[in-house]
């Protein structure tokens, strides 16, 4: 299916039910004067629109459609089903979603229903069939926007009804009970099972639960929203052929779906991102989400929400500085994205959100902010030729929601170890070397890339091993990190020595883990340095690059290859990453874009070269060809100055 909007549009959420009907005029002016494309509406209008029960007032968003539509500006339509009015949970209060010690989350914010609700499906479904016969055939709706981050707030609940919609997906999964005991290993603690009834969803325990429930609830948890989209995507199918979407939540710290297995649902794959100022390398963490974005798409992908500056949901919200607007959103746009949206047109005066930044502040148009908004909107616009674009990659770094959810659990060697870390750290040490990264599921295709990167892929299936012997067999690089191969899909051990899944790939084996203390760390005899793990590991067949010159296991290899299958069995520090993502990228062969460098990043999309200086020096690039956002020509070299960036079609 085709892209919903023209060039690479700029968006936002149009929340106009909190404004009154003078300002609407005055908004679709101003959304003009800055170029916004598209506008996503409706999201949390299910109170207004559906005031009591059956009963349905349209007439406020039909003038708004109609104001929009007479602007030029694109609909991406929601189904306004997120967040449940008052009078439905005050009559069905057993639609609330309840947490795992059992709280009943409670009305009064948002997303308060339960995903696996029949009764919240019923209101939520009928509601949808007067949006799809109203709008779906309006010339201004281009795309569905189902509900709105399904998942948000409520991608688990441990009500029960969740505990028989589990029970039933448990059936299915394993249709006999003793499947079930022998895949969560219930001879363990007394813990066998004789009949599916008595299964409920892993809530609050008295000791560590079993963890192959917990991980096989957190699928059935992904896969009961996707369920949910699924119903509301048939309804407006049936009476619209308007593409539908619905905005992930695609994080590489963050999240409960797996969007893998979303993806092949969705019409087009939209996704919003927040830079988090909890993280130590917020914008390179936003440069794996895209890339990861892209995986899961397989292609180009719709950035439906980011910020225009500071969010209101972190514990000190930063502030965008001049310029970063414009260099944030062309990052996702070098990453994959062919529109780019925000959270929201107009700042809120009321509510819990108020203080977010938006398209236009509570200062008004006359506003640095708003300037700069209609600075990205030309921006944009002179770049739409990108649209489509494919990103060219050379490695591929393997992500998996399911080892994620297995990796993280508790009861492991060490609870410092979190899944996301290893690869951002790796997919950072790559970028800053001015390689292109795919994140990519173990089951794609890699046969076209010269390194492939397995970074704490705790679980997998029996499939990936082969996978990345072919890889070595055809000369290209597998670098696999510390803790893993370690389980299968059930979360039992591959037995015989770790990783188990890869020791004959890497020609290592190993015994024991020896993991490090919080503020522990280690010398490899190259100088580098490393924290957080260690193993008691020895070499059958591999060559030792590095060994530890102190530590628990001082004397033992900290680095392996065999051919070029490397295995790296400690955290190395940021110097120490990219030392051996340097030789690894020189010895695979892997493009490096001329010119970057930490806070430099250059990413190819087809015949585009996007140039980002976050850096606080001049960079030079080499590159001929034009400047699509300056329309400047450069013959041999670009000079991109501190905080600002380039999109360069090459060649004539
Ligand atoms: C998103 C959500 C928006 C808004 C935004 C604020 O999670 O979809 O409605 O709340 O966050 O950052």
């Amino acid at each position: 299916m085709s892209f919903p909007f023209a060039g690479i549009a700029l968006g936002c959420d149009y929340n106009p039910e909190q404004w009154p009907r003078e300002v609407w005029r005055e908004d679709v002016e101003l959304m003009r004067e800055a170029g916004v494309g598209f506008v996503t509406l409706g999201v949390f209008s299910w109170a207004l629109l559906e005031p009591r029960p059956g009963e349905f007032d349209f007439g406020w968003l039909d003038e708004v459609v109609g104001l929009l539509a007479d602007g030029g500006i694109a609909i991406d339509m929601a189904t306004a089903t997120a967040a449940p009015p008052p009078w439905l949970t005050t009559n069905h209060p057993e639609i609330l979603p309840v947490d795992h010690a059992g709280h009943t989350l409670w009305p009064g914010s948002r997303q308060s229903w339960c995903p696996s609700s029949p009764v919240f499906r019923e209101h939520a479904l009928a509601l949808v069939e007067q949006m799809a016969t109203r709008y779906g055939q309006h010339p201004a709706v281009r795309l569905w926007h189902v509900s709105n981050e399904l998942g948000c707030h409520n991608g688990k609940c441990w009500c029960d009804v969740s505990a028989a919609a589990f029970r039933r997906w448990l059936v299915e999964r394993y249709g006999d009970i003793d499947k079930l005991n022998d895949a969560w290993g219930t001879a363990f603690w007394s813990q066998h099972y004789t009949d599916f009834e008595q299964v409920l969803p892993p809530r609050i325990t008295p000791a560590v639960p079993n963890p192959t429930h917990e991980l096989d609830f957190a699928r059935f948890s992904s896969d009961a929203l996707l369920d949910y989209h699924r119903a509301e995507r048939d309804v407006l199918s049936r009476h619209s052929r308007v593409p539908v979407t619905t905005n992930f939540m695609v994080s590489s710290h963050q999240s409960e779906q797996d969007y893998f297995a979303w993806a092949p649902e969705m019409d087009v794959v939209s996704q919003d991102h927040y830079l988090d100022h909890r993280l130590p390398h917020p914008r390179a963490e936003q440069a794996f989400t895209d890339d990861l974005t892209r995986g899961v798409a397989g292609g180009s992908w719709l950035l439906m929400e980011s910020s225009t500056s500071a969010v209101n949901w972190q514990p000190v919200n930063v502030a965008k500085r001049p310029g970063e607007l414009l260099l944030d959103s062309l990052r996702h746009v070098a990453r994959g994205a062919d529109g780019v949206g925000f959270f929201q047109w107009r700042a809120s005066q009321a509510g819990g959100e108020k203080f977010h930044s938006a398209l236009l502040p509570h200062a008004g148009r006359d506003s640095a902010r708003f300037r700069e908004v209609i600075e990205l909107g030309a921006a944009l616009k002179a770049i739409g030729e990108v649209a489509g674009s494919p990103v060219e990659a050379d490695v591929a770094l393997l992500w998996d929601w399911n080892s994620w959810w297995a990796c993280d659990l508790a009861s492991h060697p060490s609870g410092a170890l979190r899944y996301e870390d290893a690869p951002n750290r790796w997919h950072k040490a790559l970028t800053d070397l001015g390689a292109t990264v795919d994140v990519v599921h173990p089951s794609a295709d890699l046969s076209g890339y010269g390194l492939v990167v397995v970074p704490t892929l705790y679980l997998c299936s029996d499939t990936v091993a082969p996978a990345l012997a072919a890889v070595v067999e055809r000369g290209g690089h597998v670098l696999v990190t510390y803790f893993s191969g370690i389980v299968d899909e059930r979360d039992h051990i591959r037995l015989g020595g770790y990783p188990g899944a890869f020791r004959d790939l890497l020609g290592v084996r190993s015994e024991e883990f020896a993991p490090l203390l919080p503020g522990e760390s280690v010398t490899l005899d190259d100088g580098s340095r490393a924290d957080l793990w260690t193993e008691v590991l020895t070499v059958s067949g591999a060559e030792v690059v590095a060994s530890y010159v102190d530590g628990p296991v001082a004397g033992t290899p900290a680095v392996t290859r065999q051919g070029t299958a490397w295995y790296v069995a400690t955290r190395l520090d940021e110097g120490g990453t990219a030392a051996l993502a340097e030789r690894l990228v020189r010895e695979a062969g892997v493009r490096q874009n001329p010119g970057a460098r930490t806070g430099v990043e250059i990413v190819r999309r087809g015949r585009y070269l996007f140039v980002l200086n976050r850096s606080d020096d001049v960079a030079e690039v080499p590159v001929d060809g034009v400047d699509l956002v300056t329309g400047a020509a450069h013959n041999g070299m670009i000079t991109v100055g501190s905080g600002s960036v380039a999109v360069v079609r090459e060649g004539a």
